[in-house]
């Protein structure tokens, strides 16, 4: 949970330890200057190196980007296509950059409907920036918030079938233990760009005391200052997590 005490930025107050984003409106922006959608994508990921290093400036401990769904696999092939080659050339450029900046990377979601060249990929990135300690970058990628839960379930019943759990000991730290963004704070803000109000099936059991952000910009024109109002309104936010803050 964050505290004012970690990791003060310039301003002396402490960022949010953990922010997720939907980063949505991609295909809109697009739309909306008369370009392919693919165009939206590529501008969409100048936004995510410019909100990962300003992530990383503030002292932003865990960035979690939610990439492409377990149901964006339903568009058209074409798009498809696309994003896996966007994410296969952004793991080839980019791994160097995040190596310098002290980024440790985490990919999460069902790798398994990617090519063999992304997983192996995504796989070399993590293990070599492993050793970093600043901002740990996560990415969702066929990723369904339901898909985490049934996989949790899964590995859970795989460790009671092999007598390594009882049954009666799963409460929720051991099931946190097992999902896809284990070891990592709990979730503090989720923002989600370009107006939509729902979660589209993004994080479910790590949102469970998340503050929400919903903006109406596009996310490629999202930038370091919509950040910044993003941040400065979970400052304003009481979170009172089921307490009374020492009122009768
Ligand atoms: C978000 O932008 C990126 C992905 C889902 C991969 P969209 O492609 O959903 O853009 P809109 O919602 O159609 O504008
Ligand atoms: C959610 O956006 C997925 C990502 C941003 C990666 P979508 O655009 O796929 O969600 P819906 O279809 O509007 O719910
Ligand atoms: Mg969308």
């Amino acid at each position: 949970m964050s505290s004012k005490k970690d990791s003060s930025n310039s301003s002396g107050i402490a960022p949010p330890q953990h922010i997720a984003i939907i980063m949505d409106g991609n295909g809109r922006w697009a739309k909306s200057r008369h370009l392919p959608r693919s165009s939206g994508h590529q501008k969409g990921v100048q936004t995510v190196r410019k909100i990962v290093k300003h992530s990383a400036k503030l002292g932003v401990k865990t960035l979690t980007l939610f990439a492409f769904s377990s149901e964006n696999m339903r568009r058209s092939s074409e798009e498809v296509g696309l994003l896996f080659k966007l994410f296969l050339s952004v793991l080839r450029t980019e791994t160097k950059k995040l190596k310098e900046n002290n980024i440790r990377l985490k990919i999460v979601g069902d790798l398994s409907a990617f090519t063999p060249e992304i997983i192996a990929l995504a796989k070399e990135a993590e293990s070599s920036l492993q050793k970093n300690t600043g901002l740990t970058l996560v990415i969702a990628a066929n990723y369904g918030g339901q898909w985490d839960i049934a996989e949790t379930a899964k590995k859970i019943a795989i460790d009671v079938s092999n007598g390594d759990i009882d049954p009666e000991n799963i409460d929720t730290s051991l099931f946190n233990r097992y999902t896809s963004l284990s070891g990592l704070p709990e979730v503090d803000l989720l923002i989600r760009t370009s107006g939509e109000i729902r979660l589209s099936n993004f994080l479910l059991w790590d949102i469970a005391y998340s503050e929400f952000y919903f903006c109406k910009t596009l996310w490629p024109d999202f930038n370091e200052d919509s950040l910044d109002e993003a941040i400065d309104n979970f400052h304003r936010r009481d979170r009172r997590f089921g307490e009374r803050n020492g009122e009768n």
